[in-house]
């Protein structure tokens, strides 16, 4: 595996309690992934903010940015989908409206960063991917100077064992934005629901993180609990960390090469992610798509991570 990968997070953090693992992931992965900056999308991107500075302050880390991107999709007039009301609750308090995301837009940072750090920079987007889109619009130039792009997001049609179309929040929340992403020749690679249904974190886990016994691990620990209160389970999914993992160590997942549509259009079907073989000399038709996970090795890379001190 190639030495340290400078990455920006983008992120709908503060919903689904994923992207709060995948960012902790980051930040105690610092031998293979060197976070420039955190990026918010989606909703109310000053608390996801918020949220995001917290547990970067919770684990020392004073000087990464967090700047606010684009709260609706790209389209206006389509709704802002999965807002629970729950974002925070339990982790921020009155005192910490004084963190400040940066004055930068998540968007102007994305582009200055990519270009700055001309074919060094991966993009890994684990929210709607209204901010790629409008950095794309606002400077294509990125689609060049970009590493790579690695999305959690979409569906093939493996995951549900019955070859059921579904459609995936990510894409579902913005898919003129997703559309864009994928039709633009950016070296993805797309970790979909078929692979991340396979990975989750269970109840009885959140012993062993709590035992470690850090403002960090004690914070996601809470944070993973009052999650599987408001989704009524014992375990959830690891959707996001596991899009970061492949960072870590590629050999998790088998990927193919294929061409990725996005609908938009239809009456029942916008927000389908339709997978079409790859064809030699299709720039824009080369997603890398992990199709298999190995589950057991990402699970014991997780928690040998998250519990590490
Ligand atoms: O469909 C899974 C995705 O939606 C994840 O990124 C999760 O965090 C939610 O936003
Ligand atoms: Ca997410």
């Amino acid at each position: 595996m190639e030495t340290l990968r400078k990455i920006i997070l983008d992120t709908d953090i503060g919903t689904d309690v994923d992207d709060a693992l995948a960012l902790t992931l980051a930040m105690k992965s610092r031998q293979d992934v060197d976070l420039q900056a955190v990026t918010t999308v989606h909703g109310n991107v000053e608390l996801r903010s918020r949220i995001a500075l917290k547990l970067l302050r919770l684990a020392g880390l004073k000087n990464i940015p967090v700047a606010r991107g684009i709260e609706r999709p790209l389209l206006m007039d389509r709704p802002i989908l999965g807002w629970g009301g729950h974002e925070g609750r339990g982790f921020l308090t009155s005192k910490d409206e004084a963190l400040n995301p940066c004055e930068q837009h998540a968007v102007d940072l994305i582009i200055s960063e990519v270009m700055r750090m001309k074919g060094e920079l991966t993009l890994v987007c684990v929210g709607p991917l209204t901010n790629l889109a409008a950095a794309i619009i606002k400077e294509p130039r990125i689609i060049d100077n970009v590493k790579g792009v690695v999305i959690m997001g979409g569906a093939i049609r493996l995951f549900n064992g019955l070859n059921l179309p579904y459609r995936e929040h990510n894409i579902l929340c913005d898919p003129e934005a997703a559309k864009i992403v994928f039709s633009s020749g950016m070296p993805i690679t797309m970790v979909p629901l078929d692979v991340t249904f396979k990975v989750y974190i269970e109840r009885e886990d959140l012993e062993r993180i709590r035992a470690v016994g850090t403002p960090l691990t004690d914070a996601v620990a809470s944070m993973i609990e009052d999650y599987l209160k408001i989704v009524k389970r014992n375990y959830t999914w690891l959707h996001d960390p596991l899009a970061l993992a492949t960072l870590i160590d590629e050999s998790l997942v088998k990927t193919m090469n294929m061409k990725i549509l996005v609908e938009t259009r239809g009456e029942y079907t916008t927000g389908l992610t339709l997978a079409l073989p790859a064809k030699q000399n299709d720039k824009q038709g080369q997603v890398k798509v992990c199709v298999d996970v190995d589950a057991n090795s990402f699970r014991k890379l997780f928690m040998e991570r998250i519990c590490a001190r």
